[in-house]
């Protein structure tokens, strides 16, 4: 390699270095510098509400368990029995208060500790060194209003540091109601031959691609009326909160326009929340942004109105395993959960008229980044170079709502993060308010 990961990414002009996207070697790099030191996604509280429930999930390529305590309180550690390294728990989800490895027997509690191993006295001798032997715990666990983080990195900023700003739009989703969101039951997985990064860069901040890419959504009539002004540079912004997270939201001057801004389906739910939404949030996050896409560094990403939160799994330079949750608000009425899960399905599912499209673009970049010539040439996320700015009402680093800003970010971000070995890059901080937040348990 004859550039150092810093000088991979050049945020100043927006140029990339396309082998980003394909050499194993970046790729065995960011298992560590990346997968190993971030704050990662792992579900939501409700997935495991009761004493002993259980849930899989992935860190990186790492496999986990994640599991509510007696008591309450949750934990996560790596799904890999100490002896030979079968992994202990095969299920997605369910209930229990041990894990006995399927190839011999070593038991595990829910708490880690290796509880059983069958021949101790005939076999080892009495001599195994039981207490060290237990599942490898995640480095620190925390939640950020129901939904848990995890990382493998005990010196890694608290989960508060790491999200900033970001905190403050999420709260869009998760503190908009009284009991804030639940995920449906089922999560869609689905594969997809494209370096992860791509479909990160994509929900962080991509608004360009929309009149392209999903042109034949919005001719077909699909999305039941045009809701989208024609050209490019309108309607609102895209947002960099710093450290690498990003977000596109619409700007209303009303509340009536706010909810008109929705989809159909949606609006008479968004016109009867409104009142507690502006009484928990104000009217700034409560109806005059109106968040559409999101990505949190590395690597989850949100739809705010179809309702899905995606984790982009990385599966190899060239692999990537999507998995994805429909939320709602918990105390949504029924009907209006069946219409946010059916949209959800229907349009960001495996197969969803949406997905299918984005699907293409992230695999054909993705295999021109494997090209001896192509890969010569760098990737370009310049748009909006020099014509970034603020906002009085809003927190971060703002663009036009078409604009590179967040991916210039994202990307700066990654290099940071790939080259600053055994320290962490100096994070944006949220400042007081969400320090206050934080002390306030909110
Ligand atoms: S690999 Fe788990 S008991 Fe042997
Ligand atoms: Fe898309």
């Amino acid at each position: 390699m004859d550039a150092s990961f810093r000088d991979m990414v050049d945020g100043r002009t927006g140029l990339i270095d396309r082998r980003i996207f394909a050499d194993p070697l970046v790729y065995e790099r960011e298992l560590a510098q990346i997968f190993g030191r971030c704050w990662l996604l792992l579900g939501h509280e409700c997935q495991i509400p009761n004493e002993n429930d259980y849930m899989t999930a992935y860190m990186g390529e790492d496999p986990v368990i994640v599991s509510r305590l007696a008591g309450g309180r949750i934990v996560a550690h790596l799904n890999m029995c100490r002896h030979r390294g079968n992994r202990v728990c095969r299920a997605d989800s369910g209930n229990a208060r041990s894990f006995t490895c399927p190839f011999h027997g070593w038991t595990f509690g829910n708490d880690g500790r290796l509880d059983h191993v069958p021949g101790l006295d005939e076999v080892y001798y009495g001599e195994l060194d039981v207490a060290s032997n237990g599942l490898v715990p995640v480095g620190q666990l925390d939640t950020y209003k129901g939904l848990i983080w995890a990382t493998w990195d005990r010196d890694a900023p608290p989960l508060l540091d790491y999200l900033g700003d970001m905190a403050w739009y999420l709260d869009l989703v998760l503190d908009r109601r009284e009991g804030g969101i639940e995920f449906l039951p089922g999560v869609h997985k689905w594969q997809v031959h494209c370096n992860w990064k791509f479909p990160a860069d994509n929900f962080i901040g991509d608004s360009y691609h929309g009149p392209v890419s999903h042109k034949s959504a919005w001719v077909s009539g699909f999305e039941g009326q045009p809701r989208r002004k024609p050209g490019y540079g309108y309607e609102g912004f895209q947002i960099s909160p710093g450290n690498g997270h990003g977000l596109g939201a619409r700007w209303a001057e009303s509340p009536e326009e706010y909810v008109a801004m929705g989809l159909p389906e949606f609006q008479e739910y968004d016109r009867a929340r409104l009142p507690e939404a502006e009484q928990r949030l104000g009217p700034v996050r409560a109806w005059k942004i109106s968040p559409m896409h999101a990505t949190i560094f590395p690597n989850v990403s949100i739809l705010w109105q179809g309702g899905t939160i995606r984790v982009w799994h990385p599966r190899g330079p060239g692999l990537t395993q999507a998995w994805g949750w429909c939320f709602v608000d918990r105390d949504a009425p029924a009907p209006m959960k069946k219409i946010v899960r059916l949209h959800e399905t229907h349009r960001h599912g495996t197969s969803g008229t949406w997905e299918t499209d984005d699907i293409d673009n992230w695999v054909m970049s993705t295999q021109a980044s494997r090209g001896h010539v192509a890969r010569a040439y760098p990737a370009n996320i310049s748009m909006g170079v020099g014509h970034e700015s603020s906002f009085p009402e809003l927190r971060g680093r703002i663009g036009k709502f078409q604009s590179e800003i967040n991916q210039r970010a994202f990307y700066s971000h990654w290099a940071e993060m790939m080259a600053s070995e055994g320290r962490w890059p100096a994070l944006e901080r949220g400042g007081e308010s969400v320090a206050e937040r934080a002390a306030g348990g909110r």
